[in-house]
């Protein structure tokens, strides 16, 4: 949540900062904000709403400097306005600061502050990050370093999470950052530094990154930047090359991000697969040192995630304990860290996270490890914070995700997931040779079926136009088809604030067919010829009750009276997912451009949610 951008060279940092800020726009946009050092003070544009609006401020374009911060903000503390837009000064105007994250005891330090004589303008917790460093300045740091030290002492007194970047205008040479479990990042170039709470945000600048540890201060000028550890004690640091195409996280001609990610799936599942496996031979993960012996001591699998990730940990579980036979649970990651889950050196912990950034799902992780667990972080971001605590991490390769709503980083997550219990498989010989051959042709034959979804769209826009006003939705499925309704509904919800709901379809005589009455909408989903019969009857029970249904299928079905069927190729049971959840991702898409909304924002949603 909330993006982060810092620029120190010798250009003009303002249409730097925006082009961050817009780059960043994803992470939050209920407001934006510039603070640069102009004629020797700092000064701070900001206001409420997207960077358009910060764009809009007349003085923006006067502005010189070659040095400034910048932040587009989701409001946890304080509701979006200028005074609570970032960043913030102190009481005497020479520090500024913008910060992504939560001051857990920010009313303690402000009734501190206040003691002290500091006035506060805003209902942040940030603003006392300027003002502590403002207190430690004026009160008995000494010479050397004092706006190190100075930044040093105010961050000690903080409780939370935090990525902070600090400018004085009594020292207009340098940006000090620091951070605490929210991400930042630093890209390098010849006389100019760029700092941002992501990679893609200045990709197109810089592929040479230094990715900031926790508690670890930089102190950043245009030519050179110096690190601290958490005493201050300097050290050097290496630089990490980035291999991403910076135009991967441009639109191409696209309307929406969304859209873009959704037809770029064949290939995002292309390079999942990599050179994991070919034809004939056996998975390979050089990534992870994790060999038969260790698999024969593991007696149960926990996957861990929240949201997307959480429902492609879902049809993972199914693959996993299918061909290795190893009990599996799936774990919401908010909820995990704290029901005290029985876990030791038996226990294999996969915790998935396309950002690598989600507070939750590190926290569950570093949980999972202080519990002697080994743990497998799956990301698709390189260098995320994930990927630096877990034992092992395994790169989904799906490209840059931009907009908000996952869609080519779940089905990227599913077959990682599907591979890696293949391997596992392979590993305890827990399954027949041919099964696994089968499985990897049709893993193989997936981006060309993809490809054959994404060509025969009509009827799902058909569909959309016909129920986009509707008000409640219902999703059913059995097996893995229950996993992609959870995600088809939350896809719906995120982009098109329909409410609805996905059930298992078997439970819908325990409850929730109470729900439906003449004219309501229900999806269903039947791609597991085990289970057709059965979710059939399910759906029927519906539509005698007057519901209007679609039904997502790969099977031929005869004597129906379902108002719409999508159909989409055959495939194993085990991947079906990634055929049948992209009629759904289209319906939620085309469902949110007929209601005029900003498919890749959705109101109150950040792409990277990095606070609990
Ligand atoms: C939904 C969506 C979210 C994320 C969730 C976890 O479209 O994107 O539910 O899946 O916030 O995010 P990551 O995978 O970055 O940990």
């Amino acid at each position: 949540m909330c993006g982060i951008v810092g620029y120190i060279g010798n250009k003009k940092a303002t249409p730097i900062l925006i082009n961050g800020l817009l780059s960043l726009e994803y992470r939050g946009y209920d407001s934006a904000g510039i603070a640069v050092i102009e004629n020797n003070e700092i000064c701070v544009l900001k206001d409420k709403g997207r960077v358009a609006n910060l764009r809009k401020i007349p003085e923006i374009d006067t502005l010189e400097s070659s040095i400034g911060i910048a932040h587009t903000r989701w409001a946890t503390h304080g509701k979006p306005s200028k005074e609570n837009s970032h960043p913030h000064l102190d009481n005497s105007k020479q520090f500024a600061v913008v910060h992504n994250g939560i001051i857990e005891n920010y009313n303690e330090l402000k009734e501190f502050l206040c003691s002290k004589g500091y006035k506060f303008l805003s209902q942040t917790d940030t603003e006392v990050i300027p003002n502590l460093i403002h207190y430690y300045y004026t009160n008995g740091i000494s010479d050397d370093d004092k706006f190190l030290r100075a930044v040093k002492s105010a961050i000690d007194d903080l409780k939370g999470s935090y990525a902070i970047e600090v400018i004085s205008n009594l020292y207009p040479d340098r940006v000090i950052v620091v951070r605490k479990d929210s991400p930042l990042v630093i890209g390098t170039s010849k006389e100019e530094n760029f700092i941002s709470s992501d990679i893609p945000a200045i990709l197109s600048y810089t592929k040479n990154f230094y990715l900031l540890d926790d508690y670890e201060y930089a102190v950043v000028y245009n030519d050179h930047i110096q690190f601290f550890d958490n005493s201050l004690i300097e050290h050097s640091k290496a630089i990490k090359s980035i291999e991403w195409d910076a135009t991967a996280a441009e639109k191409n001609g696209y309307e929406d991000y969304m859209l873009k990610e959704i037809y770029e799936q064949p290939n995002s599942i292309r390079e999942t697969i990599g050179t994991r496996f070919k034809l004939g031979e056996k998975c390979c993960f050089d990534d992870i040192d994790i060999n038969k012996e260790y698999l024969k001591t593991v007696n149960k699998i926990y996957i861990v995630a929240c949201g997307t990730a959480m429902h492609a940990g879902l049809v993972g579980k199914v693959a996993i304990e299918k061909l290795c036979n190893i009990p599996t649970g799936v774990d919401i990651a908010s909820e995990f860290r704290y029901r005290n889950p029985i876990i030791d050196e038996n226990t294999l912990c996969i915790f998935i996270s396309q950002s690598g950034e989600t507070a939750d799902t590190i926290a569950a992780l570093k949980l999972a490890k202080e519990k002697k667990a080994k743990t497998i972080a799956i990301s698709n971001v390189i260098g995320s914070s994930i990927t630096r605590v877990a034992d092992y991490t395994i790169y989904t390769h799906a490209g840059p995700e931009i907009a908000v709503a996952s869609t080519k980083a779940y089905t990227s997550q599913i077959i990682l997931l599907v591979i890696l219990a293949m391997y596992f498989a392979e590993n305890l010989e827990s399954c027949k040779k041919d099964v696994l051959d089968n499985l990897k042709v049709d893993i193989l034959d997936l981006p060309s079926k993809i490809e054959a979804v994404l060509n025969e769209i009509n009827g799902i826009k058909e569909f959309a136009n016909k129920i986009y006003t509707e008000k409640d939705m219902y999703f059913l499925g059995r097996g893995n088809d229950y996993y992609v309704a959870m995600e088809g509904s939350l896809k719906l919800k995120e982009i098109s604030y329909i409410h609805s709901e996905a059930y298992a379809s078997g439970e819908l005589k325990h409850g929730p067919i109470a729900l439906i009455e003449n004219d309501v909408t229900v999806i269903g989903i039947l791609t597991d010829s085990n289970l057709v019969d059965k979710s059939i009857s399910n759906i029927q029970e519906v539509v005698s009750r007057g519901a209007k249904t679609l039904v997502i299928t790969n099977q031929r079905l005869t004597n129906n009276n379902f108002d719409f069927i999508i159909n989409v190729p055959e495939t194993n049971n085990l991947i079906s997912p990634v055929l049948s959840v992209i009629p759904l991702q289209l319906l939620a898409y085309y469902i949110s451009k007929n209601k005029g909304l900003d498919v890749d924002k959705p109101r109150n949603l950040a792409k990277s949610v990095t606070v609990e």
